[in-house]
């Protein structure tokens, strides 16, 4: 039931490692992770139900498929979040937002939630939850509670980096909510940063410390 992709696409993987390279700059940074974001998303959605459509071309009518159902809802965890909620929304314009606004509390690890808005008709959507890390997973898992709480069902995990502590973490609390991460990287150090990870991603997006 637990299920997690690992992306590994050339240009994934390329993206990535500038991306964890310590004197990439704010700015590469910030568009390495939008465009990382589109090819993400293009894995993440590439099941999604279809039907048909009849249309005119300048030659003839035709049955064309196009997308099923409402519009799928994507759910940024702020901060670092936004930088995938970017690239994302440059391939899927028309999606609906959710923002979940948490930070890690940096003692005791813990999530602390201070902001939340989200579309009324979660369940009727596919929510495709966005985040660049999976570290203990302790953010993930209060962002899924908490769309859960305000009737979400279909729900998926993005991230860029994931530590396998936090994927046990996270399955063990949300067996049903498939993860796609870029990479599973070794460990979580004794300050809960993913190992050897990219650092901060909210600092490094931002130019904060
Ligand atoms: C980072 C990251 C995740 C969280 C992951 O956010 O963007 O939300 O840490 O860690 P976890 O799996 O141990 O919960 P942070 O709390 O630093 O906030 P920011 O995005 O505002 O910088
Ligand atoms: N949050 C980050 O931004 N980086 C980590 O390595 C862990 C949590």
């Amino acid at each position: 039931m637990a299920s997690v992709t690992v992306i590994n696409h050339p240009l994934v993987q390329h993206k990535l490692t500038i991306m964890r390279d310590r004197h990439t700059s704010t700015a590469g940074f910030r568009q390495l992770l939008r465009e990382i974001a589109t090819l993400l998303c293009y894995e993440v959605t590439r099941d999604l139900e279809m039907t048909t459509t009849t249309i005119e071309t300048p030659l003839a009518e035709m049955k064309a498929p196009t997308l099923a159902g409402k519009k799928l809802v994507f759910a940024s965890v702020l901060r670092a979040g936004n930088g995938l909620l970017e690239g994302m929304l440059d391939l899927v314009p028309a999606a609906r937002v959710a923002h979940v606004g948490l930070y890690r509390d940096p003692k005791t690890l813990q999530a602390v939630e201070y902001y939340f808005k989200a579309p009324d008709d979660l369940d009727e959507r596919l929510t495709i939850v966005v985040d660049p890390m999976l570290a203990t997973a302790n953010s993930a898992i209060a962002a899924v509670d908490r769309l859960q709480e305000r009737g979400a069902k279909d729900i998926r995990f993005v991230c860029l980096l994931a530590a396998p502590e936090g994927i046990d973490k996270f399955h063990g609390t949300h067996p049903d909510v498939p993860i796609f991460t870029a990479s599973i990287d070794k460990y979580l150090n004794d300050k809960g940063y993913i190992v050897p990870g990219l650092g901060d991603a909210g600092d490094r997006m931002y130019g904060t410390k």
